[in-house]
C-alpha cells in the first residue's frame, strides 16, 4: 500500500467541489486515512511549493493557494501517487484526459482544483508536512 497527499484547492473548495472531488476519490478506490481543512499562509504556501520557486507563475501560485481555505488529504492505495496523478489529469485541463477531475472541472492551467504528490519521495515528504502521526490512520494490515 502506498500513501499519496491531495490537496482540493481554494477554487475548488469555493465552488463547493470538495463532495464531488471526494466522491470520485472513494468510487476509485481510494481510502481517506487522514484528512482536514485549512487556509495556509503565504510562508506555508511558499515552502510547499518550493521546487517551483523560481518559476515564472511561482507568486501568482501563491496567490491563488492562499486565497482561501483548502482540503487537504492523504489518501491509500496501491501504487497511489501514479494512482491519484492519474485520476487528476494533466495539469492544463485542455490537456487532460477525458473524466478526470482536471477535465471536468478545472478553469485553467493555474486554477486546476487539485494537487498531488508527483512521486513517493515527495509523497512523504508532503504527508508530513501537513499531518503529524497521530493524525493519521495506521495502515491496514
Ligand atoms: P500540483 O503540483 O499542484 O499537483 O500540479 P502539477 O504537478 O500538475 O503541476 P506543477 O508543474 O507542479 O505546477 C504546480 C501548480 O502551479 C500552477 N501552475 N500555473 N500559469 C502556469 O503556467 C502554471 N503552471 C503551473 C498550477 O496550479 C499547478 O498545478
Ligand atoms: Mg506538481
Amino acid at each position: 500500500m502506498e500513501r499519496t497527499l491531495a490537496i482540493i484547492k481554494p477554487d475548488g473548495v469555493a465552488r463547493h467541489l470538495a463532495g464531488e472531488v471526494l466522491a470520485l476519490i472513494e468510487k476509485s478506490g481510494f481510502t481517506l486515512v487522514g484528512m482536514k481543512m485549512i487556509r495556509l499562509s503565504r510562508v506555508q504556501a511558499g515552502r510547499f511549493y518550493e521546487i517551483h520557486k523560481e518559476k515564472p507563475f511561482y507568486g501568482e501560485l501563491l496567490n491563488f493557494m492562499t486565497e482561501g481555505p483548502v482540503v487537504v488529504a492523504v489518501l491509500e492505495k496501491e501504487n497511489a501517487v501514479e494512482a491519484w496523478r492519474a485520476l487528476m489529469g494533466l495539469t492544463n485541463p485542455q490537456q487532460a484526459a477525458e473524466g478526470t477531475i482536471r477535465r471536468l472541472y478545472a478553469e485553467n492551467v493555474s486554477r486546476n482544483v487539485v494537487h498531488g504528490s508527483d512521486s513517493p519521495e515527495n509523497a512523504r515528504r508532503e504527508i508530513d508536512f501537513f499531518f503529524s502521526a497521530s493524525e493519521l490512520i495506521a495502515a491496514e494490515k
